[in-house]
């Protein structure tokens, strides 16, 4: 094996270690805090005043579910240099009295879908549970994570003797089809027991909570070459982590960078902690004012900003090539897939397009190009509804993959470092521009 294939495949052992401990949102932003802390990170709280020192790195959540890291150069910075991703993937969610006693000798969990997945997946294969209880504290309520961590639950299909149309295509009905098996007559009331002894609280402290069904599949690295890696949640936590190795081997010159990761992508983004909410731009107007800067520098620092959306994107199907555009072909470990679309559904045009093209070629990584079909409406991401609320030179891009919403995914196995180069280069450089057509990017020095 070549010593590029070697530190390829140290990456993608990384990434998988990371989504199998990222079993939801809350999981993904505790292990990036981890990686935050060891490499000498800050937290921040966003209802404490923040004194913020030039050269130090500091990161601030909310919800448990978004989070925003940043290093500032130096007082006088020129802008920000930002790639945002999303913490969230499709699933299924418990709901309250979850439990369903079946002929009293079964126990069903009542659960409704989160975000647009493909639910044929989810059948037939060992799950479990994992999110967040909120308890009952002498000060109020506080929230513990919890995963149950052991394979616990399934979802059986019905089988083909009784529905022998079952391979013409299926209508899944997600109050029928879709609950997963507890156990047998001795699991009733024992849900909320499990979650609790998960938790390490009293089942009467659970006020709430925030529960969902995972893959127990461990993601895996395959192929005749181990060209592929298959797991689950790889959109977007393949950007995520790609995007966190990037900014933490990244040195800022002159702009500040800053590593965004937001919940609620997958149900459109319009909570407190969504790429449509304040988030963002309150992180970004923070830093102005704490480095005791005016807002007619913000203003300024927003036009010598840049951001990339990045959010996984469809590779060629092996067996549906024509579900594709005709002459905009990405294919998994051919590089970054750069993503336009005339209606702006994509943030990229001719502008960022560019110069995220010359970060690509600054890193040494390969491109391509994403168009939908003409006849075909693609999916929309975190791109234009983040710049709803704070306008930016964005682009959006993202990693090419196979069976999007599946609870098992398919991507590249070298795609994932080619992201990780592109985003160092994007967090140490600055794109300088004041509006009047002209850009310039300067890049950190290669000797820094
Ligand atoms: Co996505």
């Amino acid at each position: 094996m070549a010593e590029w294939e070697k530190s390829f495949q140290e990456t993608n052992q990384e990434l998988l270690d990371f989504l199998d401990s990222s079993p939801t949102s809350f999981h993904a932003v505790a292990n990036m805090e981890k990686m935050l802390k060891q490499a000498g990170f800050e937290r921040l709280l966003e209802g404490k005043t923040w004194n913020l020192q030039e050269k130090t790195g500091y990161y601030v959540t909310r919800n448990d579910s978004s989070l925003i890291a940043f290093r500032i150069p130096g007082k006088d910075f020129v802008g920000f240099q930002i790639m945002a991703s999303h913490s969230d993937s499709p699933a299924l969610k418990i709901k309250d009295n979850a439990e369903i006693s079946v002929e009293k000798q079964y126990i069903k969990l009542n659960v409704e879908k989160y975000g647009g997945l493909l639910c044929a997946p989810w059948l037939d294969r060992p799950l479990s549970v994992a999110g967040r209880v909120v308890v009952r504290t002498e000060q109020g309520v506080a929230t513990r994570l919890v995963n149950v961590d052991r394979d616990l639950l399934i979802i059986p299909n019905l089988a083909i003797h009784m529905n022998r149309k079952a391979n013409e295509g299926y209508e899944f009905n997600g109050q029928r089809d879709m609950l997963p098996l507890f156990g047998g007559k001795e699991a009733r009331e024992g849900f909320l027991k499990l979650i609790a002894e998960t938790a390490g609280v009293k089942e009467t402290d659970i006020l709430d909570m925030d529960l969902f069904l995972y893959n127990r599949m461990k993601g895996t690295i395959l192929g005749f070459e181990d060209e592929f890696i298959a797991a689950s949640r790889l959109d977007d936590l393949q950007c995520v982590f790609a995007s966190l190795k990037g900014f933490l081997a990244a040195k800022p010159k002159r702009s500040v960078a800053i590593h965004c990761v937001l919940d609620n992508e997958e149900v459109g983004s319009g909570t407190k902690q969504g790429a449509d909410s304040t988030f963002l731009r309150d992180v970004l107007r923070r830093i102005n004012q704490t480095m005791g800067r005016s807002e007619e520098e913000y203003l300024m620092a927003l036009a010598s900003s840049f951001m990339v959306s990045a959010d996984n994107a469809h590779s060629i199907h092996p067996n549906q090539p024509d579900k594709a555009d005709p002459t905009n072909r990405p294919f998994m470990n051919e590089g970054i897939v750069i993503k336009y679309s005339a209606n702006q559904k994509y943030t990229t045009d001719a502008v960022s397009g560019a110069i995220f093209k010359s970060i690509c070629k600054r890193a040494e990584v390969p491109y391509q190009v994403f168009f939908n079909r003409s006849d075909m409406i693609g999916g929309s991401t975190l791109g234009n509804i983040s710049n709803s609320q704070v306008a930016l030179n964005t682009v959006d891009i993202g990693l090419p993959q196979l069976a999007m919403h599946s609870c098992y995914e398919t991507a590249g196995a070298k795609d994932t470092a080619y992201l990780i180069q592109a985003a160092q280069v994007l967090y140490s450089s600055t794109v300088c521009g004041t509006g009047d057509g002209e850009y310039q990017v300067e890049w950190a020095e290669e000797s820094d």
